[in-house]
């Protein structure tokens, strides 16, 4: 028998809950909150698992326990020994009544109190700390669930999990979004996509999948963008645009309702309902898409992209997630390969979030025609040479094909209900903030 530290833990706090009356525990965790009323001390003892009522009685433990008890501040890391009861009146209906004691790592006075929070960017300042709270938690586990099942998804439909270089030399969205770095005396840049590699590995895997995030010097402060965020991104060779829709289609459903069934607990903390999905999802076309905004009084010029005020527009219109398909080549990267039935629009689509939350996936049929694709890259004023191996891949059999990337935040937000993509971001960064 080993007697470190771990070995001390008999019991996660969420298996106490399945446990008898009279079963005794050994717990590790933290104060999440502490209480005294006469010889009476309660804490709420959090894990990574839950949060479960401890009860000390001055009567029941030694003086010293006592003392250590009393003095012990709310996030101090401490163990926990005790008897399981039914308490109808605790959280969970069980408590720990606790027999031994010790503080592991105390705590020094807790900073984020109700007086102390005066603003949304206190509590960001103190990331590294507020991140223990419920809500954070519960948002933070859904994401990770998120990730799973996006990796259960593509696993299951024999895609090929890759990763593509973060430090590029070329724009895949556009040089004014751009994060420029000093690369030994040349200039390079953070990824804002890795859909050129995937495009070059559809090759030699057919199917592949990415997870990685991509940078983008957004200036704009709005509550849908960060400058680092995660995309799931997709891409596969002999692909056209209405299979890739269906991709999406049938990888939100999944998603969704992975969610809906792994995570009821965490969506109880939120007060949340996530309900499955019903395909397929409605299509409307950038053209059809133009007329609805400018029936509800937001008109923009074809050929521009959907402005922001727009997007929300069209997007209240829908109680289930859609996609806008054919943009204006215009409104559109380089890439996308343009509609052979009207060349003015391109083979592409969103996929959009109901209730005026708006873009969570842009997707399409990529260019494989060499000389087009070099036209294209002239016309979009962008460098050949920085796009020289992309072009060549042209030249060596590479066929019609398509992919899409889902924001990872986007898409937690409009599905939790957040007002920003900030909140499902363990650390994020927005123009404002790189710290912690
Ligand atoms: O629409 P975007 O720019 O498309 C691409 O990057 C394609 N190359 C993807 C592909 O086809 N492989 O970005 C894709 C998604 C958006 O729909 C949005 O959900 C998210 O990435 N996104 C952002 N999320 C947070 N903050 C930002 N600044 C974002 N920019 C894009
Ligand atoms: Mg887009």
């Amino acid at each position: 028998m080993t007697d470190s530290l771990l070995s001390k833990r008999t019991h996660n706090v969420d298996q106490v809950f399945s446990l008898p009356s009279g079963a005794k525990v050994g717990l590790l965790g933290w104060i999440a909150l502490k209480s005294r009323v006469g010889g009476l001390v309660f804490l709420r003892l959090r894990d990574g698992t839950g949060i479960i009522q401890v009860t000390a009685r001055k009567n029941d433990v030694s003086e010293n326990v006592w003392e250590e008890l009393l003095n012990v501040k709310v996030e101090s890391a401490v163990y926990v020994y005790g008897t399981v009861r039914e308490d109808p009146r605790a959280l969970g209906g069980k408590e720990v009544k606790l027999e031994q004691f010790s503080v592991i790592a105390p705590s020094e006075k807790w900073p984020i109190t109700k007086s102390a929070v005066k603003s949304v960017s206190f509590l960001y300042d103190h990331r590294h700390l507020a991140l223990r709270g419920p809500k954070t938690v519960a948002i933070m586990k859904i994401r990770s669930r998120f990730l799973k099942a996006c990796f259960d998804f593509f696993f299951s439909k024999g895609y090929c999990f890759i990763q593509a270089p973060l430090i590029v030399q070329a724009a895949c969205e556009g040089g004014a979004t751009l994060f420029p770095i000093e690369y030994f005396g040349k200039e390079a840049y953070l990824s804002q996509s890795a859909q050129l590699y995937e495009e070059a590995a559809i090759c030699a895997f057919e199917k592949v999948f990415i997870v990685q995030p991509a940078f983008r010097a957004e200036k704009s402060r709005t509550s849908r963008h960060l400058t680092e965020f995660w995309m799931v991104e997709a891409e596969a060779a002999f692909m056209e645009l209405d299979d890739v829709m269906k991709l999406q289609e049938e990888l939100l459903c999944y998603v969704v309702d992975h969610i809906a069934r792994e995570c009821r607990k965490e969506l109880n903390v939120l007060g949340r309902k996530v309900k499955d999905l019903d395909p397929p999802f409605p299509k409307i076309t950038y053209d059809e898409a133009l007329q609805i905004a400018e029936k509800k009084g937001y008109p923009f010029k074809w050929g521009d992209d959907i402005p922001t005020e727009a997007e929300r527009a069209i997007s209240k219109e829908f109680d289930k997630p859609f996609f806008i398909t054919k943009y204006p080549v215009t409104a559109r990267s380089f890439y996308h390969m343009p509609d052979p039935k009207d060349p003015r629009k391109t083979l592409s689509a969103d996929l959009m979030a109901p209730e005026g939350y708006g873009e969570i996936a842009t997707g399409g049929q990529r260019i494989h025609d060499y000389d087009l694709l070099y036209k294209k890259i002239i016309e979009f004023g962008l460098n050949p040479e920085s796009m020289k191996w992309y072009l060549e891949l042209r030249k060596y059999g590479m066929p019609p094909h398509s992919g899409f990337g889902i924001g990872v935040e986007r898409t937690l937000r409009w599905l939790l209900k957040l007002k920003h993509v900030r909140s499902t971001v363990l650390f994020p960064r927005t123009p404002s903030r790189v710290y912690p």
